[in-house]
């Protein structure tokens, strides 16, 4: 990793933490995932060679700015999804500072829109961190646009398992998905699609 890119990553996470202690209302929140969520997931896109990568929810860029780390060194694009106006300006500035914006397709958008129109198996890994009592609707749209072998990986499963339930009983009872629970950060929920 770069110098700079260590410095901003620290300087998101110092950003993160005051802005969400300092903020009531979540819409005006980060969010971020924690440091070691970031370290999972540069290791999960390198280790199953994720080059085509889709994220649904980019708040300020920092997960964002993780895999695409991890991406550009596998020749690899990221695509992430975010609607809020002022979270698509900030994510757009960290991304220019962060040299990783070629590497990155950053769709100002609804999540659930995008879905409809996504391509079938169009996704080696799918990172889930958007609103989570949407995702059982999105699931027969997440489940295809993941190529059979491809990785899903949603956040806040263990530090939000009572809203998390319902999407993890569906996909837990999907035939097609083997799943688990990763006690990293804020629980880390993998759902990996088994060939047809
Ligand atoms: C938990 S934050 C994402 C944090 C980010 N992944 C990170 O770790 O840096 C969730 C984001 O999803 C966005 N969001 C919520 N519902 C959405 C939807 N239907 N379409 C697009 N973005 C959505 C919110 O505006 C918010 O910025």
């Amino acid at each position: 990793m770069s110098d700079s890119l260590a410095a901003l990553k620290a300087e998101l996470e110092d950003f993160g933490k005051a802005t969400d202690r300092a903020t009531a209302a979540r819409s005006g929140r980060m969010l971020n995932i924690t440091r070691d969520t970031g370290e999972l997931l540069s290791v999960l896109v390198r280790v199953t060679a994720a080059r085509r990568i889709l994220e649904i929810g980019t708040s300020n860029g920092y997960s964002t700015i993780w895999l695409a780390e991890a991406a550009s060194a596998i020749d690899g694009r990221v695509t992430t999804v975010e609607f809020a106006d002022s979270k698509v300006g900030l994510a757009r500035a960290n991304f220019a500072r962060s040299g990783l914006a070629p590497f990155i397709n950053l769709i100002h958008g609804d999540a659930g829109r995008f879905l409809q129109h996504a391509g079938q198996d169009a996704y080696d890994l799918v990172f889930l961190d958007s609103e989570r009592p949407e995702y059982p609707g999105w699931w027969p749209r997440l489940r295809g646009v993941l190529r059979p072998g491809g990785l899903m990986v949603a956040d806040n499963a263990t530090s939000h398992a009572a809203e998390m339930a319902p999407f993890v009983a569906l996909v837990n009872a999907d035939p097609q998905f083997t799943t688990c629970l990763v006690p990293v950060g804020n629980g880390e929920y993998l759902a990996v699609k088994v060939a047809p």
